[in-house]
């Protein structure tokens, strides 16, 4: 089973994308690589999504990209096949949950209760997404499962800001955040790069206890 704390240890914030023409997607990860943030979760709420990944993996080595949003264990099999180098999920069902370790590559699933924490664990996997993380609860939830679980790490998405990521990336419990702000759909539309470097270059400076 491949190793999924070396994603979350990349980059403090790991960008959710979401990409509606394809020829954003090589300008959009270099912008952000060059802000320093060398991740994207790259959501699949778009038609076009696995051309943009794959354009991404094979023309910007040095982003780490995964696809988000997988919601089947279909649609897993197709990311991976287009070169998704993790996989995410906002939440787990048995099927997806095990489709998803059928591959050689980290998988994050996304978990909202303590239930759904230990059936992840029940898999063998000790780094999930905890979303959404704002309306589920936020940083004082996410404490809260630290007592009992201590040595599961989260990937809190959903709601989070550059303001609010501090007071996730405190914890011990948390390794990085995810979040959309630090590709605006404005800035991705008008092909504002330097927005987005700049966006990207304030979340990489966030500090992560971890
Ligand atoms: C996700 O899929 O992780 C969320 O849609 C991102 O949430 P945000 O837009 O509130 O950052």
């Amino acid at each position: 089973m491949a190793d999924a704390s070396k994603v979350l240890s990349i980059s403090p914030v790991i960008p959710v994308v979401t990409i509606d023409d394809p020829q954003d997607a090589v300008p959009l990860a270099r912008a952000l690589a060059a802000g320093g943030v060398k991740i994207i979760e790259l959501t699949l709420r778009t038609e076009s999504a696995l051309t943009s990944l794959k354009l991404i993996a094979d023309e910007v080595p040095d982003i780490l990209v995964g696809a988000g949003t997988i919601l089947t264990p279909g649609q897993a099999a197709d990311a991976v096949s287009a070169g998704a180098q993790f996989l995410v999920s906002p939440g787990v069902t048995p099927a997806l949950l095990t489709q998803m370790l059928t591959f050689d590559v980290p998988v994050l699933p996304g978990v909202a209760t303590v239930g759904e924490v230990m059936t992840v664990l029940e898999s063998g996997l000790d780094t999930m997404k905890f979303f959404p993380a704002g309306p589920a609860g936020g940083p004082n939830y996410l404490a809260a499962i630290g007592a009992p679980i201590p040595h599961v790490q989260f990937c809190p998405t959903g709601g989070i800001s550059l303001a609010t990521a501090p007071d996730y990336l405190k914890l011990p419990n948390v390794s990085c955040v995810g979040g959309s702000w630090l590709t605006p759909a404005a800035a991705v539309k008008s092909g504002d790069w330097n927005r987005i470097t700049e966006l990207a270059r304030e979340a990489a400076g966030l500090n992560a206890s971890v």
